[in-house]
């Protein structure tokens, strides 16, 4: 499993060997593959942009670099991904599509191989599979680097960085950490939130009184059931004020996200903490037995 990064910068890529994803490389579960494409330009300056055809503002990624180093990382049968911020943007979606590509799953065939891998033997499917970054700058890259190599465009978010690599190592941080074995033992990737699909609820560690700030009393009590059911609370508080969208989806999509239904004190919490609007959505998405728990609820507050 390799990612090749194709960038005129690679010393910015020296933080990818610290850390949690160095000791990944240095465990072998994942390599990365640093490239200077101005090694591979054919100009005696060692040149890798030029003005762009039909005039305009900057320069403009000259395709033969980019060619030449993605042929010499195989990038024929890699998935191809260009920074840009006209992309699709990353998120924990497509952070864990990526990862899936990278194991071999499911995922990864129709872009890497197309129909012909969907026949392949379930072994080479489970074969890891590598992905290749490309890095540009200036005004953009030759578009003819973008169509040839297939390249999937990126971006981190709403705003203009002066070039993929940062962006390139919040993609590849945020993919990396999702591969089994990158994380220490002690710590899941997808277990932020015990209610995956909800913004991680506050968490405390000792002192138990600092400055006279003290932890909550709840989570001194042992009683871990109701630990539980305070994290979900502040995590269902938290959504809804920080991210109304995330809480939303969550209410649309629990069941599938979690793979459990909500029991009756993860109900009652949501009647207390939702306003009207998003009780509307929890009702439309209920199955029947958390309906049927719900009436329940909502009678006995009735009488
Ligand atoms: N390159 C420049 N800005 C970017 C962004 N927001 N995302 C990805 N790549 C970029």
């Amino acid at each position: 499993m390799k990612i090749n990064i194709l960038t005129i910068f690679p010393e910015m890529f020296r933080p990818l060997r610290e850390s949690m994803l160095g000791r990944a490389e240095e465990n072998g579960i994942i390599e990365f593959n640093i490239v200077d494409v101005r090694d591979f330009s054919l100009d005696k300056h060692k040149k890798t942009d030029d003005y762009p055809f039909g005039g305009g503002q900057g320069m403009v990624f000259m395709p033969q670099p980019a060619f030449d180093a993605l042929k010499s990382v195989g990038a024929e049968k890699t998935r191809n991904i260009y920074m840009s911020p006209r992309g699709r943007v990353l998120d924990m979606e497509l952070a864990l599509e990526l990862a899936d590509y990278l194991r071999g799953g499911n995922g990864a065939e129709d872009v890497a191989e197309g129909e012909a891998c969907k026949v392949a033997s379930t072994a080479l499917r489970k074969a890891s599979r590598d992905l290749t970054i490309f890095c540009g700058h200036y005004e953009g890259i030759d578009q003819r680097i973008i169509d040839d190599w297939k390249m999937e465009e990126v971006s981190i978010g709403d705003y203009i960085l002066t070039g993929g690599e940062l962006a390139a190592m919040v993609l590849i941080d945020a993919v990396a950490r999702l591969i089994p074995g990158v994380l220490g033992e002690e710590n899941s990737a997808l277990d932020e939130s015990i209610y995956s699909g909800l913004l991680e609820y506050p968490q405390y560690t000792q002192p138990r009184e600092f400055e006279g700030l003290s932890v909550p009393d709840i989570l001194l009590s042992g009683n871990h059931k109701e630990i539980n059911l305070w994290r979900f609370r502040e995590s269902v508080r938290l959504t809804k004020k920080c991210r109304p969208d995330i809480l939303k989806a969550f209410l649309k999509d629990h069941r599938e996200r979690n793979n459990r239904e909500l029991d009756k004190a993860e109900i009652e919490i949501l009647i207390e903490e939702l306003g009207k609007k998003d009780f509307d959505t929890f009702k439309k998405h209920l199955s029947d037995k958390e309906a049927k728990l719900l009436a329940k609820v909502l009678e006995k507050k009735r009488k």
